[in-house]
């Protein structure tokens, strides 16, 4: 490999899922440049499904983790946990959406998906614009990692969708995602071990 592609895959594969930051803000101009990064995603059709909400204000990233964790804690207590339990794991969650620097919740705006009689096709499209919003995740996590910056990509709004919508008063055909959290590291993160190639990757 030649140095320059061998810096470059050194690079990729150097990105970890950050979830402790320091007390630094992100420059404004750091964070576009990180997400219009993301928009240069491959994407199904070129439609561009994604739609990035920066939680700037204290109540929006507030209302968020409250109508989350009000939703989390009933499915907790569905399962079994304990109230205690479930209302520390509840508080854990919020505690890391209020305090991250930066916080993008990455939705799909599916009143842009093309809909066909055939549901096995609208569900498709449906599919394809879902793994379009996950490129673009992917690709801000790598332009967010460029920059010296660390994030990770939170599920909790994907079992959320209500919550999510009403906290944020969010178009009724705006799906949320995902939520990446970023900001500067606190510290060096290991790298969580990968499977070898030869148990991934067939070649027929
Ligand atoms: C779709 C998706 C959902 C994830 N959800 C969470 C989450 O809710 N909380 C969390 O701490 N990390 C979450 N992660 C981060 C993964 O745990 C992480 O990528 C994985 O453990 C590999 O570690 P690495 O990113 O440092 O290589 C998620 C990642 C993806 C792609």
């Amino acid at each position: 490999m030649k140095g320059s592609i061998q810096i470059t895959q050194a690079f990729l594969r150097s990105r970890r899922s950050v979830r402790r930051f320091d007390g630094r803000d992100v420059p404004e101009d750091i964070l576009q440049r990180v997400v219009e990064t993301a928009t240069w995603a491959p994407n199904a059709h070129n439609r561009q499904v994604w739609r990035f909400i920066q939680l700037v204000k204290e109540k929006s990233r507030m209302a968020l983790a409250d109508g989350m964790g009000s939703e989390f804690m009933e499915a907790l207590v569905a399962e079994g946990k304990s109230h205690a339990e479930a209302k520390a794991q509840v508080m854990r969650s919020r505690n890391r959406i209020l305090e991250a620097p930066e916080a993008i919740l990455l939705c799909m705006d599916t009143s842009v998906l093309d809909m066909y009689k055939d549901p096995a096709r609208s569900r498709g499209e449906q599919l394809m614009g879902m793994q379009s919003v996950a490129l673009a995740g992917g690709q801000l996590l790598l332009a967010a990692h460029a920059e010296g910056l660390g994030a990770v990509w939170v599920c909790s709004p994907l079992f959320a969708q209500s919550s999510v919508r009403e906290a944020l008063e969010l178009p009724e055909a705006w799906e949320a995602q995902g939520l990446i959290l970023l900001g500067y590291p606190a510290q060096e993160k290991a790298a969580r071990p990968r499977k070898p190639l030869s148990d991934v990757l067939l070649r027929l």
